[in-house]
């Protein structure tokens, strides 16, 4: 039986979390979910059980809705740059204050663990060496600043009654009920597989750290699972130096695992050629017994196999329900949420 058994897992209807909530209750975890349900209808295969949900925005949550639980693990945020720069006040109010609020919350309930689902693009990107969990903090956007901020905010916040955790993501890949085709391998397969080509737009040197969903999963699981002086106020790069890839490299996973698909690096001028490679040591040294199952290439397999039983075709794979930024525009758009981000009809929330 778990030590922390009864837990929150916010953001449980997205990418991740529709992941992650399955896995924790085939843990024996009492798991309930906690989302706004922004991307709730934006399945590619079907949920593979239900989660017990309360339906609320992190925005709005008080100590009462924590009450009971032995651990929080915050995913939900808004998830990416390119929403970060449509709406900077947004990313601030979800992702940093939101953190911030929730996190208070769960203090004031006496939940001693809290795990915040951080990015390891919090480092900036440049040409540097690999990047520990020591590195200095170079935010250069409003979605990397909203995972500074918070994780700031959480260290503060540390003390004997509340150990938070934040664990610093690379690009997260893999098959989910919630299916993302906006992060990189995720992207090159789904275009591979429809189209029978992988372009690579910039000179496909840049790094990029990436790990499978299932992995993200369990290595939660480890976190949550390890004794309080391992975790507390710690922050880790969560993932292996193995997992670090050059796009060019992930190109090639692609190209071969899709039939006579094609790979062409087309540079293009002012291509995105940031680059970042993370240093896994912290993670390992902390927890030895853990291994990352999924390789690129294993995680391209299972894609590759998964959009043939399911006949991906390339209005799907470009469909908005799979890129977070055009989903919420289209939510936007047809004035089912406002400017504030907020459902104007309650009945589009998730039941
Ligand atoms: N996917 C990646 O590659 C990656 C990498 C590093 C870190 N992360 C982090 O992991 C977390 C989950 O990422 P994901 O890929 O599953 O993203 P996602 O966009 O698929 O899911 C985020 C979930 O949070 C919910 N949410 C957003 N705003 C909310 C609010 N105000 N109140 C309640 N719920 C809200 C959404 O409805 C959605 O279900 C995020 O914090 C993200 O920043 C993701």
């Amino acid at each position: 039986m778990p030590d922390n058994k009864r837990i929150l897992i916010t953001g449980h209807n997205g990418y991740i979390g529709s992941v992650m909530a399955p896995w924790f209750m085939d843990q024996g975890y009492d798991v309930v979910g906690l989302d706004t349900g922004y991307f709730a209808p934006c399945t590619l295969v079907p949920d593979v059980m239900r989660i017990p949900t309360i339906n609320k925005d992190v925005r709005d949550i008080t100590a009462r809705d924590l009450d009971g639980y032995d651990a929080v693990i915050h995913l939900a945020a808004l998830s990416n740059d390119p929403i970060g720069n449509l709406n900077e006040g947004w990313t601030r109010e979800i992702n940093g204050q939101g953190t911030i609020r929730l996190a208070a919350a769960a203090k004031q309930a006496g939940i001693g663990r809290f795990i915040f689902s951080s990015s390891c693009i919090m480092y900036g990107m440049s040409d540097a060496a690999v990047v520990d969990e020591t590195a200095p903090l170079a935010p250069r956007t409003e979605y990397a600043r909203s995972k500074a901020d918070a994780e700031a905010a959480l260290s503060q916040m540390a003390d004997d009654g509340f150990s938070p955790t934040s664990c610093r993501n690379g690009t997260i890949y893999g098959l989910s009920p919630r299916m993302r085709f906006d992060t990189v391998l995720n992207n090159l397969m789904g275009n591979a597989f429809t189209t029978g080509q992988v372009v690579i737009h910039s000179d496909g040197t840049p790094w990029r750290p990436v790990v499978h969903v299932q992995d993200v999963a369990r290595a939660f699981q480890t976190v949550l699972e390890a004794p309080r002086e391992l975790i507390h106020n710690q922050a880790f790069n969560t993932g292996a130096d193995e997992l670090n890839h050059q796009i060019r490299d992930l190109g090639q996973i692609v190209a071969e695992t899709v039939p006579g698909c094609t790979l062409a690096i087309v540079p293009q001028p002012g291509a995105d050629q940031r680059t970042y490679k993370a240093d896994f040591a912290k993670f390992r040294r902390t927890f030895p017994d853990f291994a990352f199952w999924w390789t690129a290439r294993d995680g391209a397999e299972e894609l590759r196999a998964a959009f043939a039983s399911s006949g991906l075709t390339h209005e799907q794979f470009t469909d908005k329900r799979f890129t977070r930024l055009n989903w919420l525009r289209h939510l936007l758009d047809s004035g089912l949420i406002d400017d504030a981000l907020r459902w104007t009809t309650p009945a589009m929330r998730v039941a």
